[in-house]
C-alpha cells in the first residue's frame, strides 16, 4: 500500500505516540504492530507492575493497620485475584488506546513488519510505503551468558508478571529499577528476597544518597541484598535454584529473576540491509531522532536514550512534529523525571551530585538535604526518606532527589524547577499546601535559600 506520509514499525509507547501526533498534524499514518498495541509498557511493564506495586502497598497497609489503630487481619495474597485486578487495569487502558488510534484515522496493521528499503516496510506480501519510516521496535529483557530463561525457575520480568503464585523465596539478579520493584512487591507478598547487584549500590544510576536511603529502608523491610557482587553460575536444585556468586557464595531460592537490563529489538528486521547504522544492537540517532538514513527515524527503547515509556512518548511526538515541518527542540534527557516505584519510592530529575560536580566542579555546587522527619504528612504516612537538592553556587537547582512513600508524585513540581532553571529563592517564595508531602520540597528550597523553617541550620 503506497502513499503514507509516515509508516511506523512498532506500536509501543514511542510508536503509537508518534502515530497519534502525526495523525493530529494531518499526516497519513500506517502503524504496524505484531503483538498488542501499547507494547511492553502497557502489557509487560509500567502498567501491570505498578498495579502489582499497588496491591503490595495494600498488603503492607493491611498488615500495619493496627499501628494506626485499625483492627484488621491479613489473611494472605490471592494471586488469582491480584492477576484479575492487574488484567482489568491493562484491558481498560488497551481498549481506550485502541479506540484512540481508530478515532485518529490511523491505518493499524496487525502483523510482523520488516524494513525492506529506506521508505518501505513489508508485512507478509504487503508493502507499506511512506515518505518517512519510524522504527519503534522497543526492547526485551536481557539474559546473561550461561543462563537460560525457562519461565519457571529462571525468569524475566515478563514471566514474573504472569506468576500464579507468590514464590517462597527469590534471588533477583540486578538491583536496578526492575530488581528493586519486584523485590518490593514480593517482599510485601511475604517472600524471602535477595538482590544481587554488581555495582556498589542498589539503583546505582541514582544519587548515592538516594541509594543509601533505599538500602536502609530495604534492610528494615527484611529485603536482603548484596552489592558489588557478581553472578558466576547457577544450577538447578530439587526445589529451585542455587546461584553462585564470583566469591563462591551460594544463594538458594525457589526462583531466579533476571533484571540485568533490557536490550533493543533490532535483529532480523532488515535495518542494516536498508543501510541503517547500528551501534551494538541499538539504532543511533541525532538530537532529532533521525538515523543516518534521512527518511528513517527511530524512537523509544530501540535508541540509546533512557528506556522509559515517557521518553518514548516525547521522542515519538518530536519526530511527528519534525516530519510535519515544525520547529522542534532536542530533548534534555537529564530533565526527564525518573521513578523507581518500590516502597519507598526513589524519584529524581536533573543531575546527581556526582554528575553535577563533574560538570560544574565540586566547588561550583552546593547541596541540601531535608529529612522527611520534619514533614507532617510524611509522619502521618509513617514514611521516612529525604529531599536532596543540588544547585549551582549562586545559580539554579540542577538536581532534585527524593526518597519516601509516594514521592514520585512530587516530581511534577521538581521537573518544573529543574527545567525552568529555578533559583532556590524563587521556589522558596511559593507557598506550599500544609500538610502535604510537597511541602518538603518547599522546605528544602527555603533552607537552601538561607531561611529554613522546620529545619535546623
Ligand atoms: P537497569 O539497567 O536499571 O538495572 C540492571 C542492573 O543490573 C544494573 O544495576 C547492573 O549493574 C546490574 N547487573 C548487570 N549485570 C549484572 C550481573 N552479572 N550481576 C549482578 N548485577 C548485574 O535495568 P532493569 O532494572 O533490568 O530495567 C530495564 C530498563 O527498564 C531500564 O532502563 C529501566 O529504566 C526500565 N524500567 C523503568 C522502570 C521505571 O521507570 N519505574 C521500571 C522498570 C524498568
Amino acid at each position: 500500500m503506497a502513499g503514507f506520509d509516515v509508516v511506523i514499525l512498532g506500536g509501543g509507547s514511542g510508536g503509537y505516540a508518534c502515530a497519534l501526533r502525526a495523525a493530529q498534524l494531518g499526516m497519513t499514518v500506517a502503524l504496524i504492530e505484531k503483538d498488542k498495541l501499547g507494547g511492553a509498557c502497557l502489557h509487560r511493564g509500567c502498567i501491570p507492575t505498578k498495579a502489582l506495586l499497588h496491591t503490595a502497598e495494600l498488603a503492607d497497609q493491611a498488615r500495619e493497620s493496627p499501628s494506626f489503630g485499625i483492627r484488621t487481619t491479613f489473611d494472605g495474597i490471592d494471586v488469582a485475584g491480584v492477576n484479575v485486578y492487574k488484567g482489568s487495569v491493562v484491558a481498560k487502558l488497551y481498549k481506550g488506546l485502541s479506540g484512540l488510534v481508530r478515532s485518529r484515522g490511523i491505518t493499524y496493521v496487525e502483523g510482523e513488519g520488516r524494513l525492506v528499503d529506506p521508505t518501505t516496510v513489508a508485512v507478509g506480501e504487503t508493502r507499506y510505503t511512506g515518505r518517512h519510516v519510524v522504527l519503534a521496535t522497543g526492547s526485551t529483557p536481557k539474559s546473561l551468558p550461561g543462563l537460560e530463561l525457562d519461565g519457571t525457575r529462571v525468569i524475566s520480568s515478563d514471566h514474573a508478571l504472569e506468576l500464579d503464585r507468590v514464590p517462597a523465596s527469590a534471588v533477583i539478579l540486578g538491583g536496578g529499577v526492575i530488581g528493586v520493584e519486584f523485590a518490593s512487591v514480593w517482599r510485601s507478598f511475604g517472600a524471602e528476597v535477595t538482590i544481587v547487584e554488581a555495582l556498589p549500590h542498589l539503583v546505582p544510576a541514582e544519587d548515592e544518597a538516594s541509594s543509601t536511603l533505599l538500602e536502609r529502608a530495604f534492610r528494615k523491610r527484611g529485603i536482603a541484598f548484596q552489592v558489588g557482587a557478581r553472578f558466576s553460575t547457577m544450577e538447578h536444585t530439587e526445589n529451585g535454584v542455587r546461584v553462585l556468586l564470583e566469591t563462591g557464595e551460594p544463594l538458594e531460592a525457589e526462583l531466579l529473576l533476571l533484571a540485568v537490563g533490557r536490550g533493543p529489538v533490532s535483529a532480523g528486521l532488515g535495518y542494516e540491509e536498508a543501510g541503517v547504522a547500528m551501534d551494538r544492537s541499538f539504532v543511533p540517532v541525532d538530537d532529532y531522532c533521525q538515523t543516518n538514513v534521512p527518511t528513517i527515524s527511530a524512537v523509544g527503547d530501540l535508541i540509546p536514550t533512557p528506556q522509559l515509556a515517557h521518553v518514548g512518548f516525547g521522542e515519538g511526538i518530536l519526530v511527528a512534529e519534525r516530519l510535519a515541518g515544525m520547529d522542534v527542540a532536542p530533548i534534555d534527557y537529564a530533565g526527564v523525571p525518573r521513578v523507581a516505584y518500590c516502597e519507598p519510592e526513589v524519584a529524581s530529575v536533573g543531575l546527581t551530585e556526582a554528575a553535577a560536580a563533574q560538570r560544574y566542579d565540586a566547588n561550583g555546587i552546593e547541596t541540601l538535604t531535608y529529612d522527611l522527619a520534619g514533614n507532617g504528612k510524611s509522619q502521618i504516612l509513617k514514611t521516612t526518606g529525604a529531599v536532596k537538592l543540588v544547585r549551582r553556587k549562586d545559580g539554579p537547582v540542577v538536581g532534585v532527589h527524593l526518597v519516601g512513600s509516594r514521592v514520585g508524585e512530587l516530581l511534577a513540581e521538581a521537573q518544573l524547577i529543574y527545567n525552568w532553571e529555578a533559583l532556590p529563592a524563587e521556589v522558596a517564595q511559593l507557598i506550599h499546601a500544609h500538610p502535604t508531602q510537597s511541602e518538603a520540597l518547599g522546605e528544602a528550597h527555603l533552607a537552601l535559600a538561607g531561611k529554613p523553617l522546620h529545619a535546623h541550620g
